[in-house]
């Protein structure tokens, strides 16, 4: 059985402060430093998805483009791009660092996906830093 992975890279623009109410004002500005800002600031993150499985005899494909574009639009993008990630109900309990939304964005995508077809999620927040989560 041949498997081949197919990647894809998306935009997602939004803004977020990262401030944990677990953690003292003192204790959140040594954690997060300027990202602590009480005006918070934005990215342009690039999310990679990377999806795999067995080439189609027929179409040659792993998995078709137009339908990995339709769940991440529907399911993430829909959802994050230009919004400010503190108000999603995901992170109202959590702070939305790069790595809650990469795992955010894994577990709204793999249910969007079929069964075993997301890999990972690649979540680069500068051209400098990314982040990957590829499930439990
Ligand atoms: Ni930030």
């Amino acid at each position: 059985m041949a498997i081949a992975y197919f990647g894809r890279r998306y935009v997602l623009s939004a803004s977020h402060r990262l401030h944990a109410d677990s953690l003292s004002e003192e204790e959140n500005r040594a954690a997060y430093g300027k990202c602590n800002n009480p005006h918070g600031h934005g990215h342009n993150y690039v999310v990679e998805v990377l999806v795999g499985g067995e080439v189609d005899g027929n179409t040659g494909m792993v998995v078709n483009m137009a339908t990995l574009d339709e769940a991440v639009q529907t399911a993430v993008l829909e959802r994050f791009d230009h919004t400010n990630l503190n108000f999603d109900p995901l992170f109202v309990n959590q702070v939305p660092t790069t790595e809650n939304l990469t795992k955010a964005v894994f577990d709204v995508l793999k249910e969007a996906l079929p069964a075993g077809e997301l890999e990972y999620v690649r979540v680069e927040e500068t051209e400098n830093n990314f982040f990957q989560y590829q499930g439990q």
